[in-house]
């Protein structure tokens, strides 16, 4: 069987939300997967780039990372959404490339695919579960399988979200506990691909 393809699409401004995607890459590529990493066009305004130093530092790191463009939604078996919390929302750069896939989704391009999202927010209760929600209203119409982590795996008892794996950025970079529930929603998303893919080949 053709393995799974797994797109990784995020937006990040300041690197926890690329640090969790580079992770979720990794379980992917582990489990199997032909993985394509990509980010979503910065959108923002020079100045609210040029008002916080770790923005700029960020989109500068992250040059080389090729951008998302919707031949990698209709490529994959399996999406993985990235995006840090905009007052308990996803950030408008990830809506903003959502908002470009309407002849995909009138063409039937997004339907039966796999699809999860991991996400950051600075603080404890700062809307990490609502940003997962969010995104799940378009799966709903896209007609996508969401695939939630659970606690289909003891590190999810340690990381503590079942709707999709989220870091408490005002504490620090991603540390192994969130790398690894990182790792292990890809792999889950990447199994039930797989095991979509070889169900339907049969
Ligand atoms: C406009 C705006 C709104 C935000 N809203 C929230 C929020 O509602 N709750 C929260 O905890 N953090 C909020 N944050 C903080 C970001 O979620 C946090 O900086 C982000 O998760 C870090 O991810 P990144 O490093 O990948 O950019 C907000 C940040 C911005 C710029």
């Amino acid at each position: 069987m053709e393995p799974v393809n797994a797109a990784i699409i995020y937006y990040s401004s300041t690197g926890t939300v690329h640090a969790l995607a580079q992770a979720v890459a990794e379980g992917a590529e582990k489990a199997g997967a032909q993985v394509r990493l990509r980010k979503v066009p910065e959108l923002a305004p020079p100045e609210a780039i040029d008002a916080n130093p770790a923005w700029g530092q960020h989109l500068r790191d992250t040059a080389e990372v090729p951008e998302a463009v919707l031949d990698d939604l209709a490529w994959a078996d399996a999406v993985l959404l990235g995006t840090p919390t905009r007052f308990g929302n996803p950030a408008s750069q990830l809506r903003a490339f959502i908002d470009t896939t309407g002849s995909l989704w009138q063409q039937g391009l997004l339907t039966d695919k796999v699809y999860s999202v991991f996400t950051a927010s600075s603080t404890a209760h700062g809307g990490q579960e609502s940003t997962i929600l969010a995104l799940g209203n378009t799966f709903y119409h896209w007609g996508g399988i969401i695939v939630p982590p659970g606690y289909t795996d003891p590190i999810q008892y340690q990381s503590g979200n079942p709707y999709g794996t989220s870091h408490v950025s005002g504490d620090g970079p991603p540390d192994e506990v969130a790398l690894e529930a990182a790792r292990h929603q890809a792999r889950r998303a990447v199994d039930t691909a797989a095991a979509l893919k070889a169900g339907r080949a049969a």
